[in-house]
């Protein structure tokens, strides 16, 4: 049986273990939002039915799946769980869709839950022992456990063991409780931020990268059909285009794209609805949005392009560093509108031509600050 269990005490749901079709939309969970899913409409977005459930329904990340199926026919060959795996990557990118599908295809029940909400031992053995054999526990945001929560965590993970606190007073002291054989699967943003013995312990260590145009517009192909409104190859396309290289703003867009598809009384997108739509919505040709295009021209217009020091562009820009490290960044660096310096965040020429500074004396601009890229 593959289930899913979430961390708010709502009831498992029932899936078919293996379906010889699809798992039916009704298949897929909600859950209450975990901190840092960047914007309540992303996750929104992934709302029942559209996650796929299986590795065949999964578009992209095409070298991870082939490596992850023969871990997981390996680990069902032996009969053993999965290795602890540690998947990372920005948000958006599938990871939480990942270690869904990686315990549909174990077969297993997958409880739910992210590093801020296990706020103490307690809750974490809550996790630990409800946990069946081979189960997964998914912890999103894993980088955001307390020190003394992480700690628990090790004997879990190496020992299959968790100490409980058992009496009171004088006569407290910890009884150690065996637990099931089980799968720990985090989701880190950036790997970087997890502490060094938690990441040891992980023996499977895997990223999730943007997506291409191309796989985007297939997703974007695969959400439509799934909404009733088909999208054009072209329709796809330009969405796909400007999602930012991430499923999830993919699903978000192509959502919004069919409301104003709909109202128009089309009956499928085609690329200038999903033009005109996106034009409404504040994306531009490149994918980006009013923070995007805040963040650089805060960079240009207040620190002359750069480079400037993360602290001092959140304060600017009023968004939480995270925010702008986690979410924001990623992309931006990977387009090549932004690089990172050893003294901080610079603009390149390539986002000063986007911006319309592209004269080379845009605002004041003295040709220093910008890097040729
Ligand atoms: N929805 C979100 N991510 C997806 C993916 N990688 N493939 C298919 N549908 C998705």
């Amino acid at each position: 049986m593959a289930r899913v269990r979430h961390d708010d005490g709502e009831p498992a749901k029932a899936e078919p273990a293996e379906p010889a079709e699809p798992a039916e939309p009704k298949a897929a969970r909600s859950r209450p939002l975990l901190d840092g899913e960047a914007g309540t409409e992303e996750a929104d977005a992934e709302a029942p039915g559209i996650r796929p459930q299986r590795f065949s329904e999964y578009i992209g990340q095409t070298a991870l799946k082939r490596k992850l199926e023969v871990f997981v026919t390996a680990a069902r060959q032996r009969g053993e769980p999965l290795d602890h795996t540690l998947l990372h990557g920005p948000p958006g990118l599938g990871k939480t869709t990942m270690a869904q599908i990686l315990a549909h295809e174990l077969g297993v029940q997958i409880h739910i839950t992210s590093g801020p909400a296990i706020e103490h031992k307690g809750v974490l053995a809550g996790h630990l022992t409800a946990l069946g054999e081979g189960d997964v526990l998914f912890i999103d945001e894993i980088h955001r456990l307390s020190p003394t929560v992480e700690e628990s965590m090790y004997s879990a993970m190496e020992d299959g063991r968790i100490d409980l606190p058992v009496g009171e007073g004088s006569r407290a002291r910890t009884m150690p409780f065996s637990l099931a054989p089980f799968t720990l699967i985090g989701a880190t943003t950036r790997t970087a931020l997890l502490s060094a013995p938690l990441r040891e312990r992980f023996q499977i260590l895997e990223g999730i990268d943007f997506y291409s145009d191309a796989e985007l517009a297939k997703i974007v192909q695969r959400t439509a059909g799934l909404l009733g409104m088909p999208a054009s190859a072209d329709g796809a396309k330009e969405i796909g285009r400007r999602s930012r290289g991430t499923p999830r703003i993919a699903n978000r867009l192509t959502r919004r794209v069919r409301d104003f598809a709909q109202v128009r009384e089309r009956d499928r997108i085609e690329a200038e609805d999903a033009e005109y739509a996106l034009e409404q919505l504040g994306i531009d040709h490149q994918g980006l949005d009013s923070i995007d295009r805040r963040l650089l021209s805060a960079i240009l217009e207040q620190f002359e392009g750069g480079p400037v020091g993360i602290e001092a562009l959140a304060a600017t820009l009023s968004e939480p560093r995270d925010t702008l490290e986690d979410v924001y960044e990623p992309f931006l660096l990977q387009r090549g509108f932004l690089v990172r310096t050893p003294r901080g965040r610079q603009v390149t020429r390539k986002a000063k031509k986007h911006l319309g500074w592209s004269d080379g004396r845009g605002k004041g601009d003295d040709g220093q600050g910008e890097l040729d890229l």
